[in-house]
């Protein structure tokens, strides 16, 4: 059987995220209750960081131990992909002694190409283009508190970054409608929306992009590589921060969602992550189970 990659969201079918999402769920569930899996007994998972992380570590790792594996932390500091050693070569080599492997980087080329390389399936913890793992988690948690996504309507606030473009993937997969308020020079990757134009409308006014909304997206404005941008991003952002008055346009039952890590008083006012239509905190806790769920599927091939 051909290796499964996870690279965008597209590498799944609409019905095998979904068969994800409901195996994320029972595992949640089954874990809370005490009960013990093993399913990945004796697998290990190589996690590759080139950026920063908390919670994309912390749940991959924690993911692999509470399924009977391990995993093996990689940064470019102390490994010779940091001094140049070729990115296919590396794969080969890796892919040759783990089960699979997870990668955080810049350039979503070096993904692709390690991929391409790879005898193992290959996830993308984050690029500068797209996020899919932070999307299974965002979808889970929906669903668990509104059911299912389809035909809601799906408001990003702020930069079309890495995350809001795996929000426009998310919107023709999960069948929902994405309206994208972003400052004008910010939008999101231009052939992606003009392949969503059914599914996505960019509305430069947040406000008007809020109202009537079931769900309201944002992310830093200056994400990781970006930080010398932080000044001129903070001017060009500075209409653009979810705060109650904003939450209070969209739907009565509206959630707010942020992949976090947050900087409150910029794109998040300080109240937010705690306001009574947040579910961050769920949202966090679910990159967890998803991501149990979709190691479960790429590993093993199928979920029991
Ligand atoms: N949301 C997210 O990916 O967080 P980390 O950068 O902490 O992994
Ligand atoms: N857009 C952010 C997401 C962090 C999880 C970044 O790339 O830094």
């Amino acid at each position: 059987m051909a290796v499964r990659h996870f690279l965008t969201l597209n590498d799944l079918s609409p019905s095998e995220l979904n068969q994800v999402l409901d195996h994320a769920s029972k595992v949640k569930h089954s874990w809370r209750n005490g009960e013990t899996r093993d399913t990945l007994k004796n697998r290990v998972l190589a996690m590759i960081f080139e950026k920063s992380s908390t919670r994309t570590r912390v749940s991959f790792e924690a993911g692999m131990t509470q399924l009977g594996g391990a995993a093996l932390f990689l940064s470019p500091r102390d490994t010779q992909l940091g001094r140049g050693e070729p990115i296919e070569d590396s794969s080969r080599v890796i892919g040759s002694m783990v089960d699979a492997v997870m990668i955080r980087t810049f350039d979503h080329q070096v993904l692709t190409r390690f991929a391409a390389a790879a005898a193992v399936p290959v996830i993308n913890a984050l690029t500068d283009d797209y996020h899919p793992c932070q999307l299974l988690a965002d979808m889970q948690t929906y669903r668990e508190h509104r059911g299912s996504i389809q035909g809601a309507t799906v408001t990003w606030i702020g930069d079309g970054n890495n995350m809001c473009n795996s929000y426009i993937n998310a919107a023709r997969l999960f069948d929902f409608q994405l309206r994208v308020a972003c400052p004008p020079g910010f939008e999101p990757n231009a052939e992606l929306l003009a392949g969503a134009s059914d599914r996505v409308t960019v509305i430069h006014d947040p406000k008007e992009a809020a109202r009537n909304s079931d769900l309201l997206v944002t992310d830093v404005w200056a994400s990781m590589g970006q930080e010398e941008e932080q000044a001129a991003r903070a001017l060009a952002f500075a209409d653009y921060q979810v705060n109650p008055e904003l939450m209070a346009l969209a739907h009565k039952d509206a959630l707010l969602m942020h992949c976090l890590p947050a900087h409150r008083g910029e794109e998040i006012s300080h109240d937010m992550l705690d306001h009574s239509r947040s579910v961050v905190w769920d949202e966090a806790e679910n990159r967890l189970h998803a991501q149990k769920a979709l190691l479960e599927f790429l590993i093993l091939g199928q979920l029991s």
